[in-house]
């Protein structure tokens, strides 16, 4: 496995000078275009990895299916869906959901920011700094990594420029679903994109979707089977925001991007992959990431479909 890994993202590195890392963000202007890397933890707790797989970057909008599954633990299926929808959007990650129709939960998916954003109300916890707290251990529980924290720099520059977030925190207190205090909430919400992770910490993640629950080699179950079937799915609908279709075909896995380069794909039963390229795509997704994906799924036989 390592070797093909390598092979892999030695074919790939030329498409990272096709993606352009994130500007909206100042502090994610910085990222190195050029970096590649990838690991794999199989359902047996062997990991694999090539090129740049022990930088680090912030985890941005794949801590969307943690802050979901923590959700879920907090407060159960039924609570949970009636508060933000699963339909796929087939919109971009920041879109504002909302034309002259009142808008409602089920216009809402957890993998898009208006759901997520909404999400972190339903975190338990008596402040928003104890809810992060609580998702940020979870994140380190999911990764097993104990050192995982916020990158301070990468959160002030997302606050600062973070106006559309903002409009889309006070159009959902004004539609009467978010009730309370949406600069509290930002907070929250720009901290949890801003913790730091590498490929391997989202290998991890993404095995313990795989693995229903459970952490391997040990098996030890970190969360209930059917939150994973439930994440998968939402995952797999709409993980790639308006690229999840054409990610459907591609790969076939569920898996979910962030705009700090990260991909963090999960092949159900068998392993949880991660991936780090800061050029993305015109949908925010990472270029080579999604080639390097596309090969490895055809060399292993990986889509689920
Ligand atoms: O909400 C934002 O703008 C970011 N913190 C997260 C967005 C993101 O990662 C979109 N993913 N591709």
């Amino acid at each position: 496995m390592d070797a093909l890994l390598e092979k892999l993202v030695e074919e790939n590195r030329p498409f990272t000078r096709e993606g352009r890392v994130a500007g909206y963000i100042p502090e994610l202007a910085k990222a190195d275009r050029d970096e590649l890397g990838i690991c794999v933890v199989s359902s047996d707790g062997r990991i694999s990895s090539a090129g740049e797989y022990g930088r680090t970057f912030t985890i941005q909008s794949i801590i969307k299916p943690i802050l979901l599954l923590l959700a879920l633990m907090d407060n159960g299926e039924d609570t949970v869906r009636a508060r933000v929808g699963v339909e796929a959007t087939g919109k971009p990650f920041d879109a504002i959901n909302y034309t002259d129709q009142a808008l409602l939960s089920e216009h809402l998916n957890p993998m898009v920011n208006m759901g997520a954003i909404l999400l972190c109300t339903l975190i338990h916890g008596t402040s928003y700094p104890q809810r992060l707290e609580r998702l940020l251990e979870l994140t380190r529980r999911l990764a097993g990594n104990p050192s995982l924290s916020v990158d301070e720099a990468v959160y002030r520059s997302e606050k600062q420029t973070g106006s559309r977030n903002r409009a889309m925190a006070f159009l959902l207190e004004s539609c009467g679903l978010l009730h309370d205090d949406p600069e509290e909430v930002l907070d929250c919400y720009f901290r949890a994109c801003s913790i730091r992770v590498d490929c391997r910490d989202l290998a991890h993640i993404a095995c313990t979707f795989a693995v229903r629950g459970r952490r391997p080699p040990s098996g030890e179950q970190l969360f209930p089977a059917r939150y994973a079937h439930y994440v998968n799915a939402v995952l797999m609908t709409c993980g790639m925001y308006n690229g999840s279709g054409d990610f459907a075909v591609k790969v076939g896995l569920p898996a979910k991007s962030g705009v700090g380069g990260g991909i963090m794909a999960v092949s159900p039963a068998r392993m949880g992959i991660g991936i780090y390229s800061p050029g993305l795509d015109e949908k925010g997704n990472s270029l080579a990431g999604i080639r390097l994906l596309e090969q490895l799924g055809r060399r292993l036989s990986l889509s689920i479909f």
